[in-house]
């Protein structure tokens, strides 16, 4: 894939400047909107994303999945968790670095990055997907009330260079994406093998139950299956259920 950088000193949101370019019908496949600082960077779930000037990577991928159908549009998740993933691990090697369901990117049982992909689909197909990663680099203090940030520089204390990361991890991307549809099983369980808490007892809260369970896998729409100890296995979407 080829890709095209469109930089910024600063803007709100990578994601919000991708999502403008789309609905101006001006967006192509491998567009990557980068900026040095976001005054509204948004996380997940209406959070907000943390991120000092010039210190970390904020930017926002834009792909034209057409070929995957919208039933299956989880494989996104899983591909770019993947590859980030893969990306963290080999900076840190001798850290053990999970994927926390559906994207967060674990090291240990701290946060070091957060993807935010929105799907715009018409009809049966996925026109575009706006893939947004935040990976702490080089910040050493997180001031919000994030639970538990931490950046690449806190374990190994060396400064990155903020463009060999994006560039390296847009091509582990790419490597996923054009797999895709023929490696598709592949790479799910490739997911679940890494997913934090993987084939653990732990604790787990949904509704006002708190029960203690297992993770076994996802379902084709991404939901969290967890065993429970009475055998049964329980199916979450996002934000049904939070880990104690
Ligand atoms: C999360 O873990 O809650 C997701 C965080 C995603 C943050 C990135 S930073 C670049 C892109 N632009 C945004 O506004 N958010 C994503």
């Amino acid at each position: 894939m080829n890709f095209h950088y469109i930089t910024f000193k600063q803007l709100d949101s990578t994601n919000e400047t991708a999502m403008k370019i789309v609905y101006q019908d001006k967006a192509v496949e491998g567009d990557v909107i980068v900026s040095e600082f976001q005054t509204a960077g948004k996380g997940n779930a209406n959070n907000s994303w943390e991120s000092e000037p010039g210190k970390n990577l904020t930017f926002s991928l834009i792909l034209k999945p057409e070929r995957i159908e919208p039933s299956k549009q989880f494989l996104l998740t899983v591909i770019v968790s993947l590859a980030l993933k893969q990306l963290v691990e080999s900076i840190l090697q001798n850290r053990v670095v999970k994927i926390k369901w559906p994207n967060d990117i674990y090291v240990g049982n701290k946060k070091i990055a957060g993807i935010l992909i929105q799907n715009i689909i018409f009809g049966n197909s996925i026109k575009y997907s706006i893939i947004g990663i935040g990976l702490n680099v080089n910040q050493k203090r997180f001031v919000s009330n994030a639970p538990n940030p931490v950046s690449l520089i806190h374990f190994t204390k060396k400064k990155y260079d903020l463009n060999i990361l994006l560039s390296n991890i847009l091509d582990k991307i790419s490597y996923f994406y054009e797999n895709i549809s023929n490696r598709d099983n592949y790479f799910i369980s490739m997911y679940e093998n890494t997913l934090y808490k993987f084939n653990e007892q732990a604790l787990y809260k949904a509704g006002n139950k708190i029960f203690s369970g297992s993770i076994v896998g996802v379902s084709d729409f991404g939901r969290l299956q967890i065993k429970t100890e009475r055998g049964n296995i329980e199916e979450f979407d996002f934000k049904e259920v939070k880990f104690l």
